[in-house]
């Protein structure tokens, strides 16, 4: 702890604080934490990423970070960063960041569980309910002035209560979607690197191996992180397994999925519909194949993007620049 402080006023010299960059244009005020430990300077933009160029120049200088999970924060970034001792990713996943390569520059990361649980699991909620009862295509038919008459089966979709859900990734998040569904009456499925007997006993939710899990849900829910053991985990074969009635909700990371075998696999009817928070390459334009069938309800990556959350992920990331620039332990370190 002493050391790094010693390091630290060495390096700022005695006068200037240490330099903080935020790639994204953010709310000042939740930047408190922040204020009286460092020079703060801002990317200016709010929707545009901080473009790499300017983040590698002022990494040079920066002794902390403010990510988004558009920054790539790499091996290349950290090594022309001498100074820099902590990189705060507003999110929870983190597979923008090698860790292993910060680990290595002794860089600290630090991510955002906890705060965004609740909020993540209403938006994978509504994206199932929405994809389900085909609410996105219904409100869009009345827009495009299709509405001429009431019909029987006029964009019935789905029953949602009393159906199975699989949940294929059972932490925090996964476990809060899985209250949501024993509200209506759903058998809960889940699929997790380890079994969690609390969920079981809290839940009633039963722990299934992978493609069982995808052979008997109505709804396959994919909140597992990105790595390497999860990358393209769900593919063709993967698709084939599920019900042709099944939806796809993913409110991870698109790489977790091959998007052309998605693609083929609703266009084949190998399942009814797909609904998408999240995409291999963000931001995806309205023309990408996914977005182009209706059975597909996409979203732009809003997961946990509620106002009073995305401010709670702003400001736990300030305290956590400010503890370990102080030589403190950071609160939620990766
Ligand atoms: C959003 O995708 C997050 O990881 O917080
Ligand atoms: C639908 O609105 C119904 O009354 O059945």
């Amino acid at each position: 702890m002493l050391r790094v402080e010693a390091t630290l006023r060495k390096e700022r010299g005695s006068m200037d604080k240490p330099f903080v960059y935020v790639t994204r244009k953010l709310p000042e005020e939740q930047l408190s934490a922040l204020k009286e430990e460092a020079h703060i300077e801002m990317w200016e933009k709010e929707e545009e990423p901080c473009p790499r160029a300017i983040l590698k120049e002022k990494a040079k200088k920066a002794h902390g970070l403010l990510t988004m999970l558009s920054d790539t924060i790499d091996e290349e970034l950290l090594k022309g960063a001498p100074h820099l001792k902590v990189v705060a990713n507003l999110a929870v996943g983190y597979d923008n960041i090698d860790v292993e390569a910060a680990q290595k520059h002794r860089v600290i990361c630090c991510n955002t569980p906890g705060v965004l649980t609740e909020s993540t699991a209403d938006l994978t909620f509504a994206l199932l309910m929405a994809s389900a009862r085909r609410i996105v295509e219904a409100s869009d038919w009345i827009r495009q002035g299709k509405w001429t008459g009431w019909g029987p089966l006029l964009l019935a979709g789905a029953d949602v209560h009393h159906k199975t859900i699989g949940i294929v990734g059972m932490g925090s998040i996964g476990q809060a979607v899985a209250r949501r569904a024993k509200g209506f009456g759903m058998k809960i499925l889940y699929h997790n690197r380890t079994r969690n007997p609390d969920a079981e006993a809290e839940l009633g939710a039963s722990y299934l191996p992978f493609d069982e899990l995808l052979e008997q849900a109505d709804f396959v829910v994919c909140l597992t992180p990105l790595t390497h053991e999860t990358k393209h985990l769900f593919n063709r074969s993967a698709f084939k397994k599920m019900k042709r009635s099944a939806i796809f909700i993913n409110v991870s990371r698109g790489q977790v999925v091959n998007e052309d075998d998605l693609y083929e696999a609703l266009v084949e009817k190998d399942i009814a519909g797909a609904g998408l928070d999240v995409f291999a390459e963000e931001p995806v334009q309205k023309d990408h194949p996914l977005v182009s069938l209706p059975q597909v309800t996409a979203l732009p990556h809003i997961g946990s993007a509620a106002v009073e959350t995305r401010e709670a992920m702003m400001r736990l990331c300030a305290e956590n620049i400010a503890l370990v620039l102080r030589g403190k332990q950071a609160k939620t370190e990766i």
